[in-house]
């Protein structure tokens, strides 16, 4: 019968601002399975109705087109009910299970959204309380882990109590409408499969910037860092997607498989190519978008001498024979100068040239990921007639693809979707653990390279784009940030 959602760390952040204006979505467009019940779980003592009442008002903070209307949440409030649990206390857990058992729903999904220190208790606790079951299906939201150690602990408990196939590690980029059309990009169409290799591609630039700050995450921030936070997971993620291999069909192992072999083709570390390859930087106080604000090191709860790194840029490349020899480029930071994600694939230049060329006019095509949400495949045309000049000289000219406007603005929104695979039970969007522990290899020298330089991240001016070490290490290549076109 239907579905039983529990939602750890009901009442926190991830709860209210991702997670129930994605569930709610999800019922608004009529795709939440029918006979659904979402059991929230936290350590307040609340009613169901004084529940509802919580999350109904935070719904003021979530952006005006996800809000419900009084009469849709009412509609959507049938389904909530919440639980009052001492995550640590076994007794409470066999309270969770006298109310899921009276029901015995199809799926029952725990979603753990709690403070990551609570991971292994909360997956042993549903174990010893019989709850693991085949139709269980856990989530667990990143970071899974600060280093390999500490994720391989994680996912060893997760096999003594779970299968595999129950765990659903979320990696939200993933859910991300964009990164399902570079999918389809890529395995849906023949066009660009030939090209797609060393003999046309010249390097590939992977950029993900925020122009916020840390936020109200300061202490979470300041024990993790950028390469943790972003690169780890959602960098690597998306540099998985654009340099796989066509996966044999759209099974989520298939999918998984070839991007596993991305991450074990990924050129290891010495410490010499991680001084020159490995920017890390942090941000000083500086301008953002006109108003003055603060530096990383002032931000709360962050320490005032903190070597935490609020950027990173990289270098690195897939030692397979599609790729040896390409650099990929991977930058991410807050407090850049703008919010922007994209993919750009820098085309070699023609072999020989006849016409004109303005210098680094190449083709490139460019995978927008955030803000906007597109292509744009930049092509060289013959443009204003030429007639008095002897030479034909070409233009850079953009085809380019919205998404937005093709498929509407209501698109499915990337924890949405997720929830909704959890759900149906698809894995494909969802990380394994052997793709995530390769991930936490390749990072960890780099880590540990930190841990014993001196030196520090490089200041950067808030609101710029990074230290100008990162435009340094790319030149090097005889290449530069999009930005410095
Ligand atoms: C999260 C990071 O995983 O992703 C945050 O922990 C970051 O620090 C966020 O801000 C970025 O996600 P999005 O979807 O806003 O690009």
């Amino acid at each position: 019968m239907g579905f039983d959602l529990v939602l750890f760390g009901g009442t926190g952040d991830l709860a209210w601002r991702k997670l129930m204006p994605a569930l709610f979505q999800a019922f608004r467009h009529g795709t939440l399975p029918a006979g659904g019940r979402i059991i929230a779980v936290a350590r307040d003592t609340l009613s169901d109705e004084q529940y509802r009442r919580l999350m109904y008002e935070r719904f003021d903070k979530v952006e005006l087109a996800k809000r419900p209307t009084p009469d849709e949440f009412a509609r959507f409030a049938q389904l909530l009910h919440y639980l009052r649990m001492d995550l640590s206390q076994p007794q409470d857990y066999a309270q969770l299970a006298a109310l899921l058992q009276a029901r015995q729903a199809d799926t029952v999904v725990m979603y753990v959204a709690t403070a990551p220190s609570l991971f292994t208790t909360v997956c042993e606790q549903i174990a010893a309380a019989g709850l693991n079951g085949p139709a269980t299906r856990v989530v667990l939201e990143k970071p899974l882990g600060h280093d390999l150690a500490s994720n391989q602990a994680i996912n060893a408990t997760l096999r003594r109590v779970l299968r595999e196939d129950q765990v659903f590690r979320i990696d939200h980029y993933l859910g991300k409408p964009s990164v399902q059309n570079l999918f389809a990009m890529r395995f849906g169409n023949a066009l660009f499969e030939p090209l797609w290799r060393r003999e046309t591609i010249a390097n590939i630039e992977i950029t993900i910037a925020e122009d916020l700050g840390v936020e109200t995450r300061g202490a979470f921030y300041d024990q993790t860092g950028a390469l943790r936070d972003m690169i780890q997971n959602h960098a690597l993620q998306l540099l998985c997607a654009i340099g796989m291999e066509p996966p044999i069909n759209a099974s989520a192992n298939a999918i998984r498989d070839e991007k596993l072999k991305v991450l074990q083709s990924l050129k290891p570390w010495d410490e010499a190519t991680i001084g020159q390859n490995v920017i890390r930087g942090q941000y000083a106080a500086g301008m953002v978008r006109g108003q003055p604000v603060p530096g990383y090191r002032e931000e709360k709860g962050v320490a005032p001498d903190s070597n935490t790194e609020t950027f990173v840029a990289l270098r690195t490349e897939i030692m397979n024979w599609r790729w040896a020899g390409v650099p990929f480029y991977l930058r991410t930071g807050k407090r850049l100068a703008e919010r922007s994600a994209q993919i750009m694939v820098h085309f070699r230049p023609v072999p020989h040239h006849i016409f004109k060329t303005p210098v680094d006019a190449a083709n490139r095509l460019v995978i927008h990921l955030q803000p906007q949400d597109g292509l744009d495949l930049r092509l060289l045309a013959q443009g204003a007639t030429q007639a008095q000049s002897v030479e034909t000289i070409l233009t850079p000219v953009s085809l380019n693809l919205d998404f937005a406007q093709r498929f509407g603005t209501e698109r499915v929104g990337a924890y949405e979707r997720l929830l909704l695979d959890v759900i149906a039970g698809r894995l494909n969007l969802f990380v394994r653990s052997d793709e995530q522990e390769e991930a936490w290899r390749w990072v960890e020298p780099i880590l540990e390279h930190w841990r014993r330089d001196p030196t520090g991240p490089r200041p950067y001016a808030a609101g710029s784009w990074g230290p100008s070490a990162a435009s340094a290490m790319i030149a090097r290549d005889g290449f530069c940030w999009s930005e410095e076109v």
